[in-house]
Parts: C-alpha cells; sequence; structure tokens
C-alpha cells in the first residue's frame, strides 16, 4: 500500500533558517515574515516538536542545528533552486515503485518536472528485470516525468544527461571520486551505487513522455545489502565514512540536472558529451555488452551524437552499441 502523499507546502520559517545555515534574531525573522515574535516562537515549538533541534542564544537568535531524518516535501522545497523540476513533488513513506507511481500520475495529467520520492519501495525495479533494493530511511529512491520535444532516437542521450548531473552534484557534495558507466551506473572504485533507469512512451516516432528513475545508496551500511550483492555494490556513507544528508543530495542533484537539461534542450547533446566524458569510467576499457542480438567485446573508444557507445573490435572494425549491460574487469588498465 502506498504511503502518506505530501503535496510540497513552503514551511517559510524553516526555509529561512535553513537558508541562514547561522543564528537569525527573532526580530529579523518575524520582519520577514510579517508575523509576532510570539507568532516566531509558537513556530518554533512546532517545528521542535517535529523533531528539528535549535540552539538559542540571546541577543543572536536561533540557528537550526538538527533535523529529522526524513523526506520532508517542504525542507525539500526550501533547498531547491529550480523552476520546473521538484516543484510538483509527491513524497511516500512507502511504495511499489516509483516508475509506476509516476507513468500513473502521467496519465493522471502530472506536467514535466514532476517527481515521485519515497522513503522505501517493496517492489523497486532496476533494468533488465532485475529488483532494486530499497530500504527505508537510506537512500534516494525517485522518478521524474520529462515530456521534452524529440524524436524517441535521442532517449539514450537523456540517460547519458541524467548520468553527467548526477555525476556532478554528487561529487561536489561529497568529494567523492564518482565516474560514470555507461550508460548508465555510477561507481566508487569500481561499485555500483547509482544506478539510472529510463523508460519512454512513444507514437509516430515522437517521445510522448518518459519517466528517468534513479536509485542513489546514499546510507547504506555494509549489512543492509542482499548477500548475492555484497562485493559488488557500495553506498556514499560507506565510501565518505560519514553520513550523508539525503535531502541536501537530493536538492543538490535536482538544481544541476535542471540546469544541464535546460542546456542540453537548447543546445543539444555536444556540450554534455564533454561533461560525460570528462567522468567516465568507460573509455580506452575493453569491455563486453550484453545487448538483445548477442554479446559484443572491443575497447570503448568515443560517445557518438546520439549517445552511442563506439567500440574497437578485435579485428579492427567500429561498431555503436545503443543499449545493453555492460561488463568489464575493474582491474585491467584504463
Ligand atoms: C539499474 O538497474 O541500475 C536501474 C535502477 C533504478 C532504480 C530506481 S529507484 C527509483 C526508481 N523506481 C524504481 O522502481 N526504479 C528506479
Amino acid at each position: 500500500m502506498d504511503g502518506s502523499v505530501g503535496e510540497v507546502r513552503g514551511n517559510k520559517l524553516l526555509e529561512l533558517l535553513q537558508r541562514a545555515d547561522d543564528y537569525v534574531s527573532g526580530e529579523w525573522i518575524s520582519e520577514q515574515l510579517g508575523i509576532s515574535r510570539t507568532a516566531v516562537w509558537k513556530q518554533i515549538q512546532v517545528l521542535k516538536s517535529r523533531g528539528y533541534t535549535f540552539e538559542a542564544v540571546p541577543r543572536l537568535g536561533y540557528r537550526l542545528t538538527g533535523k529529522p531524518d526524513s523526506l520532508d516535501p517542504a525542507r525539500l522545497q526550501a533547498l531547491l533552486t529550480t523552476r520546473v523540476f521538484g516543484r510538483k513533488l509527491q513524497v511516500l513513506a512507502e511504495t511499489g515503485s516509483t516508475q509506476r507511481q509516476a507513468h500513473d500520475w502521467v496519465r493522471e495529467g502530472a506536467p514535466e518536472g514532476a517527481v515521485v520520492i519515497a522513503d522505501r519501495q517493496t517492489a523497486g525495479r532496476g533494468r533488465m528485470g532485475r529488483n532494486w533494493h530499497s530500504p527505508p530511511g537510506k537512500g534516494l529512491w525517485f522518478s521524474m516525468i520529462l515530456q521534452p520535444r524529440l524524436n524517441v532516437s535521442r532517449v539514450p542521450q537523456l540517460t547519458l544527461v541524467l548520468a553527467a548531473a548526477l555525476c556532478r552534484s554528487l561529487r561536489r557534495e561529497t568529494g567523492l571520486n564518482i565516474g560514470i558507466k555507461w550508460p548508465n551506473d555510477l561507481l566508487i572504485d569500481g561499485r555500483k551505487f547509482c544506478g539510472i533507469l529510463t523508460e519512454s512512451i512513444a507514437e509516430d516516432e515522437r517521445l510522448q513522455y518518459a519517466v528517468a528513475g534513479v536509485g542513489i545508496n546514499v546510507n547504506l551500511e555494509p549489512g543492509d545489502f542482499p548477500a548475492d550483492l555484497k562485493g559488488k555494490v557500495t553506498s556514499l556513507r560507506i565510501e565518505a565514512g560519514r553520513q550523508l544528508d539525503r535531502e541536501r543530495l537530493f536538492a543538490a542533484f535536482l538544481n544541476e540536472w535542471e540546469t544541464m537539461y535546460d542546456l542540453y534542450l537548447r543546445r543539444g547533446f555536444g556540450v554534455i558529451r564533454t561533461l560525460w566524458e570528462a567522468h567516465n569510467a568507460t573509455l580506452q576499457r575493453r569491455v563486453t555488452i550484453k545487448t538483445p542480438e548477442g554479446e559484443i567485446s572491443g575497447t570503448a573508444l568515443a560517445i557518438d551524437e546520439q549517445g552511442g557507445l563506439v567500440l574497437r573490435r578485435g579485428d579492427g572494425s567500429l561498431v555503436t552499441v545503443y543499449a545493453g549491460e555492460m561488463h568489464y574487469a575493474t582491474d585491467a588498465p584504463k
């Protein structure tokens, strides 16, 4: 069963305190919000009862020192600088799959930029019909609705734009050495911590809409992974050695994504391709790709105009692959 749905309602006081990231006086808050100082104090008490913690220092004012480790629509909204993405937001305590939720939501009329995020998925979907392990309180499991005016042949590019935006924002937030494995995995030291699933619906070669799903292992610890994944996967927490703020990461990603997506739609794939290449963990490696037509092996040379991967096979011939599951020896020289 789905959890509670929270449409975004801005909590202005929280927004002010989060933005300030320092002490702010009760007087200043009351001026900004146009409410009395008693009303400010009352709102602070309400926030405390919801798990927020504050430091209150005479003459300096209030400082936000902690918040509940849950995904909260108002807090998320306060961190966003986007115009479109995440402005319509469903935050679910639990759902089968945010992909399914998003597809249903589009059919009900949800616009481009609408995002569904769940604290837990009970039937998270991965690529190739796999499950995506999505335990509560530890990850970011979300799906975004995209409705660009594109020919369906350009859908593979969307996944690459998404991977580049994820890589840039998560690198900046964590300082970790994150690389992109074509087409849609993010790795640290050869271990996967993030996957992308782009599902699209087209009519007469025109993309009607796409649902771009992202799963990020944020605060999972080694014991949180099922036995069959051990050694192959990791989380940001394991790699960084510290707990990370899921809301902050999510907002940092959405802010980066909207900028890159706009750039891609205005200027084309070329500029994004350069960014993707700068963060890639794929090119110059010997790889094998499983495709519906069989396995293809070769050295990964480049990303082409469409987002396909160009390989040089053993006999010297070039081949371009647009979708598939790639493997490479992580200890093989680049
Ligand atoms: C992969 O196999 O690498 C893709 C994984 C995608 C998982 C995400 S989690 C949020 C969204 N909802 C799903 O059911 N799947 C995607």
